[in-house]
């Protein structure tokens, strides 16, 4: 009988101590992933050689495109700053462009806007991406600058083209958006040239200290 009850405390005395090491180990196993957990965030939050690629969305990249190639720039451009990208798209498509825009230009229009980014509010640095059309910002660009509230803001042109460059757009803007900074070093990409896009948008942002 006293041979018995021994056992019996033995048994219950190795169940109890077998729970308590896996208790043990399990809370080791817990609180170590914890820490190292900790340890992750705390490099990429004092990682500030590119703060911009791990995640920064004060930047947006508006752009509108006919035909893609300000598309390709657009995407090009986010691909590299991870920033915010956001199409302009006009209400009604052009069924004639060529005769629609330049009338659309001459009579100083402002086509209407399907889509606008509910505020820019959280943006302190917004790319603006267009063709050059009739070596001016396509109208629908016009629309959006006028839309919104770009004070205190900085503002990058960027347009692709088939020759003219720029053709003084940024000076427009500028113009337009009198109580933003808009950077003098716009970027235009010439619509034969687009293969080389990665390359001269890559060094593009490094000059204009977008990326590092
Ligand atoms: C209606 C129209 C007018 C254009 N006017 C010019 C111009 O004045 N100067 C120029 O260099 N390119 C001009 N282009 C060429 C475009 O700027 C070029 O093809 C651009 O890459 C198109 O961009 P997207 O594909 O994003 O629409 C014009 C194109 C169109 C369709």
């Amino acid at each position: 009988m006293n041979k018995k009850v021994i056992l019996w405390i033995s048994a219950i005395l190795i169940i109890l101590i077998v729970g308590v090491v896996i208790f043990l180990s399990v809370q080791n196993t817990t609180s170590s992933s914890t820490v190292n957990n900790a340890s992750s965030n705390d490099i990429s939050s004092n990682d500030n050689t590119n703060p911009i690629k791990s995640g920064d969305t004060n930047i947006l990249i508006a752009y509108y495109s006919n035909s893609g190639n300000t598309k390709a720039m657009a995407e090009e451009i986010q691909n590299q700053t991870g920033a915010d990208i956001f199409k302009i798209t006009r209400v009604s498509e052009y069924s004639n462009l060529t005769e629609e825009e330049k009338s659309e230009i001459d009579n100083n229009e402002r086509p209407e806007v399907a889509n606008m980014p509910e505020n820019l509010d959280k943006y302190d640095t917004i790319f603006i991406g267009y063709p050059i059309w009739n070596s001016d910002l396509p109208p629908i660009i016009n629309t959006f600058l006028e839309k919104y509230n770009f004070d205190g803001k900085t503002v990058i042109p960027f347009c692709t083209h088939g020759g003219s460059g720029l053709a003084g757009t940024q000076r427009t803007i500028a113009n337009k958006l009198s109580n933003s900074t808009v950077i003098t070093n716009a970027f235009s990409l010439s619509r034969t040239m687009m293969e080389t896009a990665s390359t001269e948008v890559e060094s593009w942002l490094k000059e204009i200290n977008v990326i590092n």
